[in-house]
């Protein structure tokens, strides 16, 4: 996702500026830019800014870059991924003042950026992009050079200020939102202005000058001590050294962090591996997937979906189509779709829709889900339905991808790039964007109330809290429990209604990273077949949480116990019953069984981590399988 570098000092910022954009890279993005100081045009009353914004890869800035003869030694630089906007040059940053004597980079959201920009552009500032981020450049411009009064709101005109922290500080208290925010001036040569708030910003001094990033991988090579800012705080970084306020301009001193990570260590953000760092970033996709959802008079705000509420309303049928997690994805959708909003539900593997000839009408609304959004199979399937007149939405995270431009509107999960093989935190993002989805349907046939929609969507928020109460509490009942299983050759995944659902991607994530075979099975299958498996010792992996199926898991949980099974229970917390047959208990939070696979699949990633780690597998690279399957 968006990435920030700066640097001021006595070398080239330009250099310096590329190599940090470069090594944001892995985040993703969809275009970059840097605005730099010319310091040709340097005089006593301060200098000129030069942006340079492209579409697409870094090394096409770089390329633009190279022609460019500067001795620039001070400037920011950002790689954006599009949330509000289209990629475009016009949107990437740095956005500037009226004047271009502000310019800024900013990762985040600006929740209340609609109005800001209202009341901008009624006190005369022209905008120049569709960002959220670019009120940020004439807020500070305001507050820097003064404010004209406002006829609409009969506010006096006020003064400016002319110093650019200051003028940052003023503007963050007019934004509601989150933010890493570095500010540079014409004004101010050598300065760079820099926030924080719920996005994550370090500062550091090396050798050579002050550095600012919004991921230590940026700078690591420049320097080791770094402060890594905290909400509400603000710095000044210039060529001689770094200062640090509060909101309220008191001057703070922040404790700096000594970084002995290696380079590869850095871009997994210190972890061991990138599945982990993924898992562990849930409770943030959940955050980010929520942001801007929820309107005013508590309706939900989905306007990228291409379809008008009166279409929504004559839709009578959904098939999701799609592939791997994805798919299980939509077999927790189907369950929301049909229980909320009472619209027949169907879920496919994508490689089959296209090839069977599946009942599609114009009131059919078929929703494709892709964390990389150019799966084949998937893509095909979209193409496929679209023919026969389906509407199509997208659900992925890959900005402008295949399956976002050919469906007919889409939501992108704000997963941020993904890069360990096993999906993980894609997952969560197209399980909570799929219950955003579900809730709309459910709002436009007047199945739920608006009442009750924002009370599902205030306790659909609460799940990153729980997701980060597993992450904080479960770790050791987790380890235990892949000890349990970890030398076993076969393994049982069961669970009903939502724990079925959720059993099928614990039972994927086991198998495609450890190469230990699991299944999954709606756990009153069992005795239909599957128990004749269960010897001494088997491991039957059970999704048993308060649900109004409870009881009868328990029973064919029983069942398994009677054969010997090697039995564990994700379970509700404070369900000490449970321990009567379970050999190892995780618990998750008590939560609304809807959003049960929010939580309860958390544990399950982290059990098919551990037991991969303990038999000796890449939990990153596994065997035979690629991040993106474009083939057939
Ligand atoms: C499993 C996994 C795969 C993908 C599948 C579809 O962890 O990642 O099963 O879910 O290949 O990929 P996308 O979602 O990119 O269409």
């Amino acid at each position: 996702m968006c990435g920030i570098v700066g640097y001021t000092g006595t070398e080239a910022a330009k250099d310096i500026l590329i190599d940090g954009l470069k090594r944001l890279e892995y985040r993703g993005y969809d275009s970059a830019g840097v605005a730099l100081e010319r310091a040709e045009a340097a005089s006593a009353s301060g200098c000129a800014l030069d942006i340079h914004r492209r579409v697409g890869k870094v090394a096409g800035l770089e390329s633009e870059l190279a022609c460019l003869d500067t001795a620039s030694t001070c400037g920011i630089g950002h790689t954006r991924w599009a949330t509000h906007g289209r990629p475009s040059v016009p949107n990437a940053h740095p956005h500037t003042s009226c004047d271009g004597r502000i310019a800024i980079v900013h990762n985040g959201i600006i929740e209340n950026f609609a109005e800001l920009r209202e009341e901008l552009e009624r006190r005369g500032h022209r905008f120049a992009s569709d960002t959220d981020t670019e009120v940020f450049a004439h807020l500070i411009e305001e507050a820097y050079e003064g404010r004209p009064a406002d006829p609409a709101t009969g506010e006096q005109a006020a003064p400016g200020c002319h110093d650019l922290l200051a003028a940052v500080r003023e503007a963050c208290a007019h934004v509601v939102g989150a933010y890493g925010l570095a500010a540079v001036c014409a004004d101010e040569p050598g300065v760079i202005a820099v926030a924080r708030k719920d996005s994550p910003i370090i500062i550091g001094r090396g050798e050579h000058g002050s550095y600012v990033a919004s991921d230590v991988i940026a700078v690591i090579d420049a320097t080791r001590d770094v402060v890594v800012l905290e909400d509400g705080q603000f710095a000044r970084l210039a060529p001689e050294g770094i200062t640090y306020t509060d909101a309220d301009g008191a001057a703070i001193e922040p404790a700096v962090t000594h970084i002995d990570w290696d380079i590869d260590m850095a871009e997994k953000g210190g972890y061991p591996d990138f599945m982990l760092k993924e898992i562990l970033e849930q409770p943030r996709v959940v955050r980010d997937t929520l942001v801007g959802r929820m309107g005013p008079a508590g309706e939900l705000d989905i306007d990228e979906l291409g379809l008008s509420l009166e279409e929504l309303n004559l839709i009578d049928r959904v098939y999701v189509i799609a592939c791997g997690t994805s798919y299980h994805a939509g077999l927790i959708a189907k369950n929301l779709i049909e229980g909320w909003a009472r619209i027949p539900c169907e879920v496919e593997a994508a490689s089959e829709f296209r090839y069977r000839n599946p009942i599609i009408t114009p009131s059919t609304l078929v929703v494709a889900v892709s964390q990389s959004g150019e799966t084949a199979d998937t893509l095909a399937a979209i193409r496929d339905a679209r023919i026969k007149g389906a509407k199509v939405f997208g659900i992925t995270n890959v900005v402008g991808s295949p399956v976002a431009r050919e469906s007919d509107g889409v939501i992108y999960t704000k997963a941020n790039k993904e890069i360990a093989v096993a999906s993980t935190k894609s997952f969560i993002g197209q399980v909570v964007s799929l219950t955003l989805l579900a809730l709309l349907l459910a709002q436009v046939k007047y199945r739920l109330t608006v009442g009750q929609v924002r009370m599902l969507f205030r306790e659909l928020g609460d799940t990153a809290e729980q997701i980060q109460w597993i992450l904080d509490t479960q770790t050791d009942a987790i380890h235990a429990a892949a000890e349990a299983c970890c030398d076993a050759h076969s393994a049982l995944f069961v669970g009903r209604g939502m724990g079925a659902a959720i059993a099928n991607e614990g039972a994927l994530k086991l198998k495609e990273i450890s190469y230990l075979h699991a299944e999954a099975y709606a756990a009153g299958e069992m005795k239909h077949g599957p128990i004749a498996l269960i010897d001494p010792g088997f491991p039957v992996i059970a999704v048993a949480t308060k649900s109004p199926v409870y009881d009868k898991t328990v029973s064919n949980l029983k069942e398994c116990e009677a054969r010997g099974a090697k039995i564990i229970v994700v379970a509700t917390e404070g369900d000490e019953d449970i321990r009567e047959i379970a050999d190892h208990v995780i618990y998750i939070p008590a939560v609304r069984d809807a959003f049960s696979a929010i939580t309860a699949t958390v544990p399950l990633q982290l059990l098919a981590r551990e037991v991969a780690l303990m038999r000796g597998c890449d939990v990153d690279q596994p065997r035979n399988l690629a991040k993106s399957v474009t083939v057939e």
